[in-house]
């Protein structure tokens, strides 16, 4: 029962590091299409919805490690190693894709059109990194 909890928590999680991914590209296309005086109240928006991306994440590791240690699964399976290191180069990511952006937002050469391509192109990036993600999750394949 407490690993069936655990396991929702941890789907939750995961849900919540993932969906609002996908809210990214309408707004993109808005913030395209409107007026300049209105690029830095998209870029809050945007802002926004990655902090509900980074708040997702930093449940799905205590929840995974939890689950761990509940489970008949070894802390040695290539699959979850694989995951570590995963888990550990997307933190870099995370911080290497996106902060630019954000960066980019405050500085005084901003233009709309470069912003959103950066957001864009990180946004595909992280997308590609949680369909990894999950496909490790659901397939647990054995690397070695
Ligand atoms: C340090 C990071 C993580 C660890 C240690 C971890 C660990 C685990 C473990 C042990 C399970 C249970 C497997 C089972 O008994 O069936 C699991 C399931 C799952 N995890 Fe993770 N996980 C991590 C990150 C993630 C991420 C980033 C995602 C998605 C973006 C994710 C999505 C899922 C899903 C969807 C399941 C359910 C799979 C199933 O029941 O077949 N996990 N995870």
């Amino acid at each position: 029962m407490l690993y069936k909890l655990l396991l929702f928590a941890h789907v939750v999680s995961a849900v919540a590091a993932t969906g609002p991914l996908f809210a990214i590209f309408p707004l993109l296309s808005r913030m395209k299409k409107a007026p300049e005086a209105e690029a830095l109240s998209y870029v809050n928006a945007l802002q926004g919805v990655l902090r509900a991306v980074a708040h997702g994440g930093h449940y799905v590791v205590p929840t995974g490690l939890m689950l761990i240690h509940f489970s008949g699964w070894s802390w040695g399976s290539s699959w979850l190693i694989v995951t570590y290191i995963a888990m550990t180069a997307s933190l870099y990511f995370m911080a290497s894709a996106f902060k630019p952006a954000r960066n980019f937002a405050k500085s005084a050469d901003f233009s709309k059109y470069t912003y959103i391509h950066m957001v864009k192109v990180a946004t595909w990036k992280y997308t590609a990194l949680m369909c990894f993600f999950i496909w490790l999750m659901t397939s647990k394949p054995n690397f070695w």
